[in-house]
């Protein structure tokens, strides 16, 4: 059961605050992610999947967006889609499933959809579970319809450059958390375990994630484009980029 949440959009908001310590960026590529789904619907009520959602982040934009989209998202985390659900409430179909096999997509309520997008979520995967969850991504879209996974994907023409720019990118994040402007991942799950809905919830998510953060292996976007390719998909590219990350973009 959905626990009773005092107000979801502070969690929203707090969340959306702690995510731009890493990417102050982070609005502009889920601009470009609905400008692609715009581009390939041709002004029909788009169907959208929003992977490894969180708290609802893309869905919430999507319906923003396009009104009568029919969102689905799907993630793992019982604390952050307790706040997905208590925001989007019957908005979106809600799933609970784990990216890190291949029955997540068993219970999703549309054989087909236009487009399927996902943020700086896929690193939490391993290189050859990512590999075949592209193809897998491929099967759920309909011929024509767009995936983009917007993620830290260094360029690996500039290795000096962007170890430079990550230095410097991490100097202005500490500088927020010393000043209080923002919260650090760490201190966001620890405000979010001492509230007394989320708190049995943040449990176990810490359960299900023992290590609480990603193992950190980021590999460039040539990898995702040539593993995109591999997965089936006819014209893949990059769609955006900031810094040390960037949005790809596949169509079916
Ligand atoms: C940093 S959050 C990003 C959430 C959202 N896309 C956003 O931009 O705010 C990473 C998300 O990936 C989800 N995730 C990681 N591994 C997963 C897995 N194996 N199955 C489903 N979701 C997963 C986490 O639960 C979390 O919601």
């Amino acid at each position: 059961m959905t626990p009773y949440i005092e107000d979801p959009w502070a969690w929203q908001e707090s969340w959306d605050r702690q995510q731009e310590a890493y990417l102050p960026d982070r609005e502009h590529r889920f601009a470009a992610m609905l400008d692609t789904v715009d581009a390939v619907i041709d002004g029909r009520a788009p169907r959208v999947l929003d992977l490894a959602g969180g708290t609802g982040t893309i869905s919430l934009r999507t319906l923003d967006r396009f009104p009568t989209a029919q969102t689905t998202l799907v993630d793992l985390d019982p604390a952050l889609l307790a706040i997905a659900s208590a925001s989007l409430a019957d908005r979106a179909t809600i799933i609970t499933a784990d990216l890190g096999t291949p029955e997540w997509h068993s219970a999703l309520p549309h054989r087909e959809y236009d487009a399927v997008l996902t943020a700086t979520a896929l690193h939490w995967l391993p290189a050859d579970r990512i590999g075949q969850l592209y193809a897998e991504v491929r099967d759920v879209l309909r011929p024509g319809g767009v995936f983009v996974n917007a993620d830290h994907m260094p360029d690996d023409t500039l290795p000096e450059l962007t170890k430079r720019l990550m230095d410097r990118a991490r100097d202005r994040r500490n500088a927020r958390y010393a000043a209080g402007s923002m919260l650090s991942w760490s201190d966001w799950w620890e405000r979010a375990g001492a509230d007394p809905a989320l708190a049995p919830l943040v449990a176990r998510r810490h359960a299900i994630y023992p290590t609480g953060h990603s193992p950190e292996w980021n590999p460039p976007v040539s990898w995702h484009l040539a593993a995109l390719t591999a997965a089936g998909f006819r014209e893949v590219g990059t769609l955006w980029r900031g810094g040390p990350d960037a949005a790809v973009a596949a169509v079916r």
